[in-house]
């Protein structure tokens, strides 16, 4: 039997990352994605056996959110599956402050396998590869009123650590609160964007009944709706509102700086308004 990492969300954020991670080890891996032979896919628990056959550790990545009310008993039935085909260790990629991802880390740290929990702060690349880059293309940020500061972090950094979580010993029983190494306002984080690209991106706070409406008026899902609501009305309230050093002491290096992901990501040309 070969033993391979499985790779949740392989084709997501942290996945990709972390994939491109174990491949430069020339560790095998698994893609846990809907376009794969097999395919994984969180709402068809019946093909879960197939894609865990011949794996040892998983990186769990959830599908929307941790947060959201059914991530539990969809992680507590994988867990027992991934118990019933012999995988060793689960790595769980976790959000900070949130119940229900603090209940699905229970069920991990629960399971008898050998774990460890990844805590990530809001990522970086919500602004170039999820759903605020359409609002960096048009110029134009509006989100509801938020007033903490958020240790923003770069998924690069969690990647590097995850790959090391899942290939080096020590790292289990192990939980790591993974933040970047300023604490920053959306306003600030939208205008270090604006700068670097020398271009006008506005942006504006209002009410979230506003907010929740506008967001239906542009007919986005219920879920999604109900996922930001909660994220931007429960958790960014001042719960998350520290640094921790976990990154610089699993890495020997502090976490990037907002700047530097900007930099970065600005060379890619994701940015590029045509
Ligand atoms: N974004 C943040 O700021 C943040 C902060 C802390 C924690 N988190 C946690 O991060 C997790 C998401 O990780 P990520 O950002 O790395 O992933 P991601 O970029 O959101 O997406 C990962 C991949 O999941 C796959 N996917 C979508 N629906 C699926 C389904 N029904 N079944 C199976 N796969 C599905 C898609 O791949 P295919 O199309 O190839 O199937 C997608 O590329 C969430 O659980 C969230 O709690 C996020």
């Amino acid at each position: 039997m070969d033993k391979r990492i499985l790779i949740l969300g392989g084709t997501g954020k942290t996945g990709k990352r972390i994939a491109r991670g174990l491949q430069h080890l020339q560790v095998p891996i698994r893609l846990g994605s809907r376009n794969e032979n097999p395919p994984f896919n969180w709402d068809d628990p019946g093909n879960w056996q197939n894609v865990l056959a011949g794996i040892e550790k998983v990186y769990i990545t959830f599908q929307p959110d941790l947060a959201v009310p059914q991530s539990i008993e969809k992680i507590k039935l994988f867990t027992e599956t991934a118990k019933a085909n012999h995988v060793k260790k689960l790595v769980l990629l976790s959000g900070r402050g949130e119940k229900e991802a603090q209940a699905c880390e229970q069920i991990i740290i629960q399971s008898g396998l050998e774990w460890t929990i990844l805590r990530a702060s809001w990522f970086m690349q919500n602004f170039s590869e999820s759903f605020l880059l359409d609002s960096i293309l048009n110029g134009e940020v509006v989100l509801p009123t938020v007033k903490v500061s958020e240790p923003f972090v770069d998924a690069d950094d969690i990647a590097e650590v995850a790959v090391k979580v899942l290939t080096e010993p020590n790292h289990s029983t192990k939980i790591y609160e993974l933040t970047g190494s300023e604490l920053l306002s959306f306003e600030t984080t939208v205008s270090t964007i604006a700068q670097a690209l020398n271009r006008k991106i506005s942006y504006t706070e209002i009410g979230m009944d506003e907010y929740v409406a506008a967001l239906k008026s542009y007919q986005l899902p219920d879920d999604f709706i109900w996922l930001i609501k909660y994220l931007f009305s429960e958790v960014l309230d001042g719960r998350n509102q520290w640094l921790s050093n976990d990154i610089q002491h699993l890495l020997g290096r502090r976490p990037a700086t907002f700047e530097e992901y900007v930099t970065k990501t600005a060379k890619t040309e994701i940015w590029k308004v045509y």
